[in-house]
């Protein structure tokens, strides 16, 4: 893992405040796991620290991001213009496992699909996928992918099932064909309905946790989480997650 100069080629509005950038890199950042994630240096003197975006995309020539501007730095790289120079760390942090000899189940809500794409994109027609988001706009975030059928809901009922995606996820759940797995990537509430759902079946899950960072290289422990880990309760999110699996957490 280098720190790598990239230049912005395209940084567009998916719909809302909803960005994709593409950037491409000075040298190849080798290879990229599903779940693993970049510290971009935001192009502004202002913004010190890095922001962790996990990489939708990765090819030779370079990756992208999908991201939501929430605050100062992401609003400001919305604003970073094509040709823009940015430095990124990566990749970092372990990404998602996938379990031989179960069904994967994708669950993804909001931007949380930034983190399941790569992993998508590697597994195809085999996932079962869920998608939640608020209104019909944020659809548009799934991108293309052939053969993919994605179970979508939204909060409004604009589009699929109108509610959350885990209710949308325990609708179907019984009726997947084989041993589930579950891949998460969403907020912190997700997980915990996630939990409540699966308390009975103990079916196994990773989640992928979006903790605010500092470093993103295991050395300011700003991005814990806790565990029921009695010897180590305490794991950071950059070095031993972002994914976790979801019984090891403490929600
Ligand atoms: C491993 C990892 C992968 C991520 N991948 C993506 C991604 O692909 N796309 C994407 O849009 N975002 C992703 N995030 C979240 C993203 O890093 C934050 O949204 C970003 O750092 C916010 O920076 P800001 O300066 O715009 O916001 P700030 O000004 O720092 O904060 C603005 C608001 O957002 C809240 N906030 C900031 N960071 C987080 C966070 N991590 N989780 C929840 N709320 C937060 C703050 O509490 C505040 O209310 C990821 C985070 C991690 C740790
Ligand atoms: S962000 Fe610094 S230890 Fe994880």
């Amino acid at each position: 893992m280098d720190d790598t100069e990239g230049v912005i080629l395209e940084n567009r509005p998916v719909c809302g405040n909803y960005y994709q950038c593409r950037i491409k890199l000075t040298k190849p950042m080798g290879r990229v796991a599903p779940g693993q994630f970049v510290m971009v240096k935001v192009p502004s003197s202002e913004i010190f620290l890095r922001r962790p975006f996990s990489i939708y995309e990765s090819g030779k020539q370079g990756i992208t991001i999908l991201y939501r501007a929430v605050g100062k730095g992401t609003s400001t790289l919305a604003c970073a213009s094509r040709r823009e120079r940015v430095m990124l760390l990566g990749p970092l942090g372990h990404g998602f496992k996938v379990q031989p000899g179960y069904t994967p189940v994708l669950v993804a809500g909001g931007i949380g699909v930034a983190g399941l794409h790569l992993l998508w994109k590697q597994l195809k027609s085999r996932a079962a996928m869920f998608y939640g988001c608020s209104t019909k706009e944020e659809v548009s975030l799934l991108g293309e992918i052939a053969g993919w059928k994605p179970n979508i809901s939204t909060l409004d009922g604009s589009v699929g099932f109108a509610g959350n995606v885990i209710e949308l996820l325990s609708r179907h759940l019984e009726r997947i064909d084989g041993p589930p797995h579950i891949y998460a990537c969403g907020p912190e509430p997700m997980y915990a309905s996630l939990k409540l759902l699966l308390a009975e079946t103990r079916i196994p899950c990773q989640v992928l946790v979006e903790e605010r960072m500092a470093c993103g290289l295991g050395l300011c422990f700003g991005c814990v989480k806790k565990t029921i880990d009695e010897n180590e309760p305490y794991k950071r999110a950059c070095i031993e997650g972002p994914v976790f699996d979801l019984w090891q957490l403490s929600l």
